[in-house]
């Protein structure tokens, strides 16, 4: 009964992306399969399932990263923000503003703390001349990651000999300055000791106030601890999709709760 409850007031939060009938071939290969769901704005939305399952596939759908892969192919509807970003003109540079993404391994260019965060203006030509903007969107931008006390005297400093926690609070950083609304996590904490990923998580939850997440995470612990509702995924399908606690405790499929209780993957 309670169940229903949540059910039914999940059913009223507004969602950003709408999946219909999605799927994605590598070449011949079946990569997801029939992908139909929606992810609800300023939560945390989790992926689980095994490797190989289409965890990261079905995140780079959300950003057209696919597009980068020779011989990728997507067909059915993804809808953001009412848009059907599949269509072909769709402008793929202000999509990626809108639909930021960070990685396994933080990736921050060998340049200064400072050139980092406002590399995305850069790119999209925004106060290039305006040296005390730039300085001050750096400083909320850090301040959004928690970054800007332990770092305000080091901007100068090259990010890539932060420690890893740094690097990839630096990588959302330099996301946030272009104003995103979605962002996608591909098992940012993969790389991280578990007192890094802990910090990681706080930050999540600071940051859904702002933004939509969505995380792909191998780590069962962390879906359950960070996300509001969660997907787990096999075989190219999403088998299941729904509140986080309802997965966890009462999943409906056989399948994920032969994953949730280990028997699986
Ligand atoms: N560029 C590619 N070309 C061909 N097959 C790929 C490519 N990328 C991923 N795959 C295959 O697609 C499936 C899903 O991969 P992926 O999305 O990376 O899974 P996950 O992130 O869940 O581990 C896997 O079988 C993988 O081998
Ligand atoms: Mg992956």
């Amino acid at each position: 009964m309670i169940i229903f409850q949540e059910d039914s007031v999940k059913a009223m939060d507004n969602k950003i992306i709408h999946t219909e009938n999605v799927d994605l071939y590598y070449g011949n290969f079946h990569a997801l399969k029939n992908i139909n769901f929606s992810i609800a704005e300023k939560k945390i939305t989790a992926m689980i399932g095994p490797s190989g399952c289409g965890k990261s596939t079905l995140l780079r759908v959300f950003n057209r990263m696919n597009d980068l892969v020779e011989g990728a192919r997507v067909t059915g509807e993804v809808k953001i923000a009412g848009q059907n970003i599949l269509a072909g003109n769709t402008d793929l540079l202000n999509l990626r503003k809108k639909v930021g993404m960070v990685f396994q391994r933080p990736n921050p260019f060998p340049l200064s703390i400072f050139e980092n965060i406002v590399f995305g203006l850069k790119i999209h030509q925004m106060y290039q001349k305006n040296k005390n903007k730039l300085m001050e969107i750096a400083e909320q931008s850090l301040k959004a990651v928690l970054l800007w006390d332990e770092l305000k005297n080091k901007l100068n400093h090259l990010a890539t000999n932060l420690s890893l926690e740094q690097q990839q609070k630096i990588c959302i950083a330099r996301l946030l300055v272009v104003k995103p609304e979605i962002l996608l996590m591909d098992e940012p904490c993969s790389a991280l000791d578990p007192i890094s990923t802990a910090r990681i998580e706080e930050l999540m939850q600071e940051l859904k106030k702002d933004y939509t997440i969505v995380i792909v995470t191998h780590n069962m612990q962390q879906a359950a601890r960070v996300s509001d509702e969660t997907g787990y995924m096999l075989l190219g399908e999403l088998v299941e999709f729904g509140d986080t606690q309802r997965i966890f405790t009462a999943p409906t499929d056989r399948r994920t709760e032969d994953y949730i209780t280990g028997r699986l993957g």
